[in-house]
């Protein structure tokens, strides 16, 4: 309510409505009183501003900005899902408003922006974006990625023998705005002009121009607006052409409700920026972040597939969307708070990625780390960004173009400023320097042919490796060798559980072999595997027998727990059949050391052939153990004969144990028996055998079909709806939807035996429909 509000708190606030006091007979402490999103230290480190709050007072009534901040991640998550309650009409509400002399200039080019994804209501948002997602699907965007390409060499060519830059000025702001006019379909002869008010527009909208500048800004805004306008027409006349807004002309001549006139003038002008400015920032956050962390930038040097692991980590913690806004539409509680309707709210993003109760070691920049994409920078819900993976694609690129051809790139002495502004945040410049002698491109030109797959969508966790050195090798029997590695630059390697296992690349076979870690869990300096030689498998343990000696070094990935041990059990029976011995140990050892009441069996063809014996004795009678070749056999049918609520089971060994253990275990509670499963064809289809089905997403509003031939996860994947996965095959439990209605056809061995029955959730990466439809929680 800018009516009330006086003008030098007008000049001072930054939001219209800003002033206003805090709700009645609410109290406002100390440091919700003094928090200013203007100040240079939320410029420089928003999570950091409002780590206070994040601790303490998770939601605050900011009387200076006249909103409520909310700096959690689940109820910023919460905030984001329901865009009902909390309606995203102030997204883009003019940050400082225009004083009378640049209005009357808006008027006079009949200035008219307004809604148009972004910050539209529902019900007119969903048809919209449902009708206008097909050019961001992975398919679609894939088209572009030549252009990216060629874009990004040309810049850096520019500038490779200089030996300093401001990667701002000269790449990341010019770069991510040519994408975004090629990706509209802006006509190449209007793209330098556009360009030039694109940025007025921006200053516009989310920047602070002082009284004797809003005059100028709004003579570039109206033409800006008039530009947007003409280039519509134009692009009317062929609508043929490929470009998103020619797209949206297609549409609207289906459905003219749907997609309005006063859209495509509006996203003409806004799509330019959604694209832009978020980009850059992005790209520019992201490599000052690794420049400072010189091990992380030479890891993904030496590594380029580490990439798209490293964007998604960067997104996370320094992403170029700080914040965002919502409209509180009725009156509602967040996090325990009572929040008026008509109240605003500046939901933090920045503070959620930063969230410890998320994020384990939150401030860490780790590229390893398996939730990176939870981050909340794309927003998240119905209205998530729908550019997302062409800013993903986009900054992969840079990334990778930088790496292969200035490695030896370093962060300058320099201080960074940043617009103050809430929501949009990016270094001003980005000053880097190198070595032009070293340049790896002078001493061999080749490397400029040399391209990695640009990943879009979410990344997987499945494509994160690691290098390590085996440190020693030792066979324990005549057939089982243990493996001692160690990281490959002398740092820590990663904590691990009992259960987890690695997955081992093996050389250049293309092949890669899950074997579970049996040492010491707290021993950070070495991973320990033991690898049983199967002269009749599929090549993966005969490689590891021949190959690995010590000094060799190695790709791992993980480790991942797909083998759960709960710490907390009163009682543990825990069974292993030969080499299923290694999980089994770790879980040993870790039932020792809390005081557990535990037994171990181990069954085995003859002692010589038991792996680790030695070391199990240290457990004294709570080993049994059962050489075929001495006619000892275990009784587990016995054993388990009772049914006990306190005990878990814990088994790892041949199909034909844990099947046997399957059936005796049928009368116990359904989740006590725990079983390691590596090989699996559960992710495997048989498009023969399927028929294609309809997955209705309630929170996205779109339907997706899911051919005979694709997972439901692929499916999902390539309608842009970001979901986490891991092992694809049905055994990690990372890809579970909700179900709202309609049956699964389960196909994991995830899911309890009740779980299933009460069919509410299934593992998109191999289970599907019974029917020809089921709705999700998407
Ligand atoms: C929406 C961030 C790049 C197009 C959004 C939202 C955020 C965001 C925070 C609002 C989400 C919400 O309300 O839940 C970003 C960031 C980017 C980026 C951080 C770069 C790193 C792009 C690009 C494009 C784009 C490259 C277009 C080519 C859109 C559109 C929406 C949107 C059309 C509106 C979606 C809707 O309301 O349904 N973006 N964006 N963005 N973004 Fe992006």
């Amino acid at each position: 309510n800018t009516s009330s509000t006086s003008q030098s708190t007008q000049a001072q606030c930054p939001f219209s409505g800003a002033g206003s006091n805090a709700p009645a007979g609410y109290p406002v402490s100390p440091r919700a009183a003094q928090f200013d999103p203007f100040e240079d230290a939320y410029q420089q480190d928003p999570p950091e501003y409002v780590k206070w709050s994040r601790e303490e007072e998770p939601v605050f009534f900011s009387p200076k900005l006249g909103y409520w901040v909310v700096t959690r991640y689940e109820d910023i998550k919460q905030i984001f899902r329901d865009n009902i309650t909390f309606s995203p009409s102030i997204a883009l509400e003019k940050i400082t408003p225009t004083g009378p002399e640049a209005n009357a200039v808006l008027e006079s080019y009949n200035y008219g922006m307004s809604r148009t994804l972004v910050n539209e209501d529902e019900p007119a948002h969903m048809p919209r974006r449902r009708l206008l997602m097909e050019p961001f699907t992975v398919d679609a965007l894939k088209h572009h990625e030549p252009m990216v390409r060629q874009l990004t060499r040309q810049y850096v060519d520019q500038f490779v023998n200089d030996g300093k830059a401001d990667l701002v000025e000269q790449m990341l702001w010019e770069v991510p705005l040519t994408v975004a006019l090629h990706f509209l379909g802006v006509p190449e002869e209007d793209m330098d002009t556009l360009r030039k008010y694109s940025i007025a527009h921006t200053v516009n909208t989310w920047g602070r121009p002082k009284p004797e500048e809003q005059v100028a800004v709004a003579h570039a805004v109206g033409n800006f607006w008039q530009l947007a306008g003409q280039i519509l027409e134009k692009m009317r006349k062929n609508p043929e052409q490929p470009g998103w807004m020619q797209y949206g002309i297609r549409m609207q001549q289906t459905n003219p409700e749907v997609v309005t006139d006063s859209y495509l003038h509006s996203m003409m002008m806004a799509g330019i920026v959604a694209a832009h400015e978020t980009t850059a920032n992005a790209s520019a956050n992201a490599i000052k972040l690794l420049l400072s962390h010189p091990h992380v930038w030479q890891e993904i040097c030496e590594d380029p597939s580490l990439i798209p692991n490293a964007v998604e980590e960067c997104l996370r913690h320094n992403g170029s969307v700080a914040a965002w806004r919502r409209l509180a539409t009725r009156d509602v509680q967040i996090g325990g708070v009572d929040i008026a309707a008509g109240s605003k709210l500046l939901i933090v993003s920045s503070s959620a990625n930063h969230d410890e109760r998320h994020f384990a070691d939150a401030d860490l920049l780790d590229i390893r780390r398996e939730n990176a994409s939870d981050q909340l920078t794309f927003g998240y819900g119905s209205h998530q960004c729908m550019g997302k993976n062409l800013a993903r694609m986009e900054m992969q690129i840079f990334l990778e173009e930088l790496t292969l051809r200035l490695p030896h790139l370093r962060l300058s002495e320099q201080t960074f400023t940043y617009v103050p502004n809430t929501s949009f945040r990016g270094p001003e410049h980005l000053w880097v320097h190198w070595d032009p002698s070293e340049n790896p491109e002078r001493h061999n030109p080749a490397i400029l042919g040399k391209q990695h797959p640009v990943r879009l969508g979410e990344p997987s966790t499945h494509s994160l490796s690691r290098q390590v050195v085996v440190q020693e090798t030792e066979m324990l029997t005549d057939d089982i060798m243990r493996i001692r590695l160690a990281a490959a630059d002398g740092q820590t390697l990663p904590r691990w559980t009992p259960g987890s296992h690695i997955d081992l690349v093996c050389g250049d076979l293309g092949i890669s072999r899950q074997y579970s870690l049996c040492g010491d869990p707290t021993n950070p300096q070495v991973l320990e595997i033991a690898v049983l030689r199967e002269d009749a498998g599929r090549g993966g343990s005969a490689w590891v027998h021949q190959h690995i000696r010590s000094g060799l070094p190695l790709h791992i990935r993980g480790p991942r727990n797909h083998f759960h041990f709960d710490e907390q059990t009163k009682k543990a029976i825990l069974i292993a059949g030969g080499i299923g011995i290694t999980p089994i140990s770790a879980m040993a050892r870790a039932a020792r050391a809390r005081g557990m009441d535990y037994q171990i069996h181990y069954c085995g063809r003859s002692r010589k052939s038991m792996a680790l014996l030695a070391s199990l004795q240290e457990h004294g009678d709570r080993l049994h153990v059962y050489p075929a070749d001495e006619g000892r056999r275990a009784d587990f049918a016995s054993l388990l004969a009772a049914p006990d609520a306190d005990t878990q089971i814990y088994a790892c060994g041949p199909q034909r144990l844990t099947d046997c253990l399957q059936k005796i275990c049928e009368s116990w509670p359904d989740d006590a028996l725990h079983i390691e499963h590596f090989h699996s064809t559960l992710g495997k289809l048989d498009p023969g055998k399927e028929h294609a089905f309809e997955a209705e997403l309630k929170q996205t509003g779109m339907t997706v079909t899911v051919a005979a031939d694709q997972t439901l996860l692929e499916a999902l994947r390539a309608a842009n709806i970001d979901i986490q996965s891991d092992c694809e095959e049905g055994l990690c439990g990372s890809c579970e939807v909700s179900v709202l209605a309609g049956q699964p056809d389960h196909r994991d061995v995830v899911l309890t035996r009740s779980e299933r029955i009460a069919g509410n959730k299934m593992m998109s990466c191999c289970s599907r429909a019974i029917d020809q439809r089921i709705v999700l929680d998407l």
